[in-house]
């Protein structure tokens, strides 16, 4: 620490006076490239379907999806998230949907490959929640998700992604293990390029209620997910779980869920030289939404929470706003 001077020669308002000199000292900045959009698709045809616990969110068929894309390039977002509306016929024990080449998912990914080519990145989560009859993320028997018989299907689920032109494969199972495993299908396939960006740090949270009516697996889940996704209690177990990653090849992380989690990404971050991303899910999305509708706080708000991030050591965060906070900045 060094502080230098004392009141009355020293004064820190002074750098604070003016507009100019309040930009010129800011320590933190939050610009478009820090911005990441997650995108719910669904079946059908013309259709943007509103999700009523995430006000301005919506469900998109994949002939309204280009638009989409096209005004976050044209926003400059650097990449966008793809989430899968499955209906319940398509369900099933196995999630055996992750594994169809004609799934939503890589259907989307071919149609924006096709138009856009590599001017903005695609992130795929690796998880089966999407697709089982139960909402869990791998494979349930007796009130648990199997590890390892889990993670032979989402290997195969990340080639399938793969192949279909995700650039991003982001395992959001949290089973033990599954890092190192796609990551090796994926340079034997011819998938070096791939990158994985580890959901590392997902904790077994309230704030996740939205999403879930969002993908359609709210009404589904049986029980909860604590036997796989950490207990929020702990920090200690979140270095763990990097450090595992890494040496499995993750080559970027995120920390999930995001503001009530400031501490974990700034312990990651001075730990681990690595790219962290801040997940600031639906839970906080929708906290922040009713509050402005019910004109608590104003859209400040939300970039004061997006500072935080950066402020803790976040390198990007995936955020439901990226697309009406980019054409603010
Ligand atoms: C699926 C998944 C979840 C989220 C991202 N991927 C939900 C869950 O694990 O139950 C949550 C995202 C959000 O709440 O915004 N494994």
């Amino acid at each position: 620490m060094i502080i230098t001077g004392k009141y009355p020669q020293l004064r820190l308002r002074r750098n604070r006076k003016r507009e100019w000199s309040r930009r010129l000292t800011s320590e933190n900045n939050l610009s478009v490239n820090d911005l990441i959009l997650p995108i719910f698709i669904i079946d059908g045809k013309n259709k943007k379907i509103p999700i009523k616990s995430m006000p301005g969110v919506y469900r998109y068929t994949l002939d309204k999806l280009n638009s989409v894309v096209q005004s976050a390039i044209n926003l400059g977002i650097p990449m966008i998230a793809l989430f899968p509306f499955t209906k319940n016929h398509i369900r099933n024990s196995l999630g055996t949907e992750s594994l169809n080449p004609n799934n939503l998912i890589c259907k989307a990914c071919r149609q924006i490959k096709k138009k856009f080519k590599y001017k903005i990145g695609i992130m795929c989560d690796v998880a089966l929640d999407p697709y089982t009859s139960h909402g869990h993320d791998g494979i349930y028997n007796n009130n648990d998700v199997e590890n390892d018989e889990t993670i032979k299907i989402l290997v195969d689920q990340s080639l399938n992604q793969a192949l279909a032109g995700c650039d991003v494969l982001a395992p959001s199972d949290m089973m033990d293990g599954r890092v190192g495993k796609i990551r090796k299908a994926l340079d034997v396939n011819g998938f070096k390029h791939v990158q994985i960006l580890s959901y590392a740090v997902k904790y077994a949270s309230g704030y996740y209620g939205p999403f879930r009516e969002a993908v359609g697996s709210k009404n589904f889940l049986k029980g909860n997910k604590k036997t796989y996704q950490m207990d929020f209690k702990n920090s200690d177990e979140a270095l763990r779980e990097v450090a595992l990653d890494i040496k499995e090849g993750a080559d970027m992380v995120i920390i999930k869920p995001g503001l009530p989690y400031l501490d974990i990404i700034q312990k990651i971050k001075t730990n681990f030289k690595i790219p962290v991303i801040a997940y600031q899910v639906s839970g906080e999305y929708s906290m922040i939404t009713n509050s402005i509708q019910k004109n608590i706080f104003k859209k400040d708000v939300i970039i004061e929470t997006l500072i935080s991030f950066k402020r803790s050591g976040a390198n990007a965060i995936i955020t439901y706003f990226a697309d009406r906070i980019a054409k603010e900045l």
